[in-house]
């Protein structure tokens, strides 16, 4: 019988950043994020084009080193004790990463063998269901629609239940199903105690997925809370003859576009 510890202390988060810096030659791109993520949560990290979430990413999954901060990922250094936090996570990039000759129940048992797991095929049948992909498990992946490949490409990041996920930008490029069915897999991870951290450029992903969310702008974290903290930043609504919440879209907007009217200043 397990039996639950209990402690004063409250959990470490999964992820813990602390003062992240990251500059390319002359481009300060990271200049001090801070920011936390709940075990079993699923945060969300928000940013224009360029404004450093890939960054953010990269240095947490240990393919870029900071130039200075501290990151944690399941209790592990990114810095120092790169190897366990890469045996902890998963990393689904921008960009597909699934071979369009095998079929999906041939990608996922080849991910399962190379990461010498046992029972390769009943791991493949498994993540094939969960990603309601079971049917189309014996086509060629060329067959494929963006989100059934969307969909396997995270079942692939997903073998050998690493319990932090990094999912880069998951559903651009798809049409409105594939994102609402990338986004139900998603929110299956949490449930089952997987911690994600992805990031977006839409803000109603942010606003539909995630627990918490964070915007990155000019290389920090200017806001982060949950949704409803994040809309009483915004003055309470106007009502007129309907009362209209603010959306996720007016907190992006405002605070973005004034911190980039104090630069034209
Ligand atoms: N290897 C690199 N060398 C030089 N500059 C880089 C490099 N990688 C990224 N940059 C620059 O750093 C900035 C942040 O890039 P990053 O990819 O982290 O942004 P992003 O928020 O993920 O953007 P997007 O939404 O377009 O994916 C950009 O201005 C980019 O051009
Ligand atoms: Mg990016």
């Amino acid at each position: 019988m397990n039996v639950p510890v209990t402690t004063s202390q409250p959990p470490e988060p999964a992820i813990r950043v602390r003062g992240l810096e990251k500059s390319y030659q002359k481009l300060r791109v990271l200049r001090g994020v801070d920011l936390d993520v709940a075990r079993g949560s699923i945060f969300a990290l928000l940013g224009s084009n360029g404004a450093g979430k890939t960054t953010v990413v990269k240095i947490l999954s240990t393919l870029l080193k900071a130039d200075a901060g501290s990151a944690h990922v399941n209790g592990f250094d990114v810095a120092t004790q790169a190897a366990d936090v890469r045996g902890s996570i998963s990393l689904t990039g921008q960009f597909a990463a699934v071979d369009e000759i095998l079929t999906g129940r041939e990608n996922l048992v080849l991910v399962a063998r190379l990461r010498h797991l046992k029972a390769p095929d009943s791991i493949a049948d498994d993540l094939l269901k969960r990603f309601a992909l079971a049917e189309a498990g014996d086509r060629r992946v060329a067959t494929y629609s963006g989100g059934m490949r969307r969909r396997l490409d995270i079942a692939m990041s997903l073998i050998g239940n690493p319990p932090v996920v990094f999912l880069d930008e998951p559903t651009t490029g798809l049409d409105p199903e594939g994102r609402i069915e990338v986004w139900q897999a998603v929110r299956e991870l949490a449930q089952g105690g997987t911690t994600v951290l992805l990031t977006t450029q839409y803000l109603d992903e942010a606003e539909h997925l995630a627990d918490r969310i964070a915007i990155l702008h000019e290389g920090r974290i200017i806001v982060h809370g949950t949704l409803d903290e994040l809309r009483r930043i915004l003055p309470p609504a106007e009502v007129e003859y309907v009362e209209k919440r603010p959306s996720l879209e007016d907190v992006f907007l405002t605070l973005v576009g004034a911190s980039r009217e104090r630069e034209q200043l």
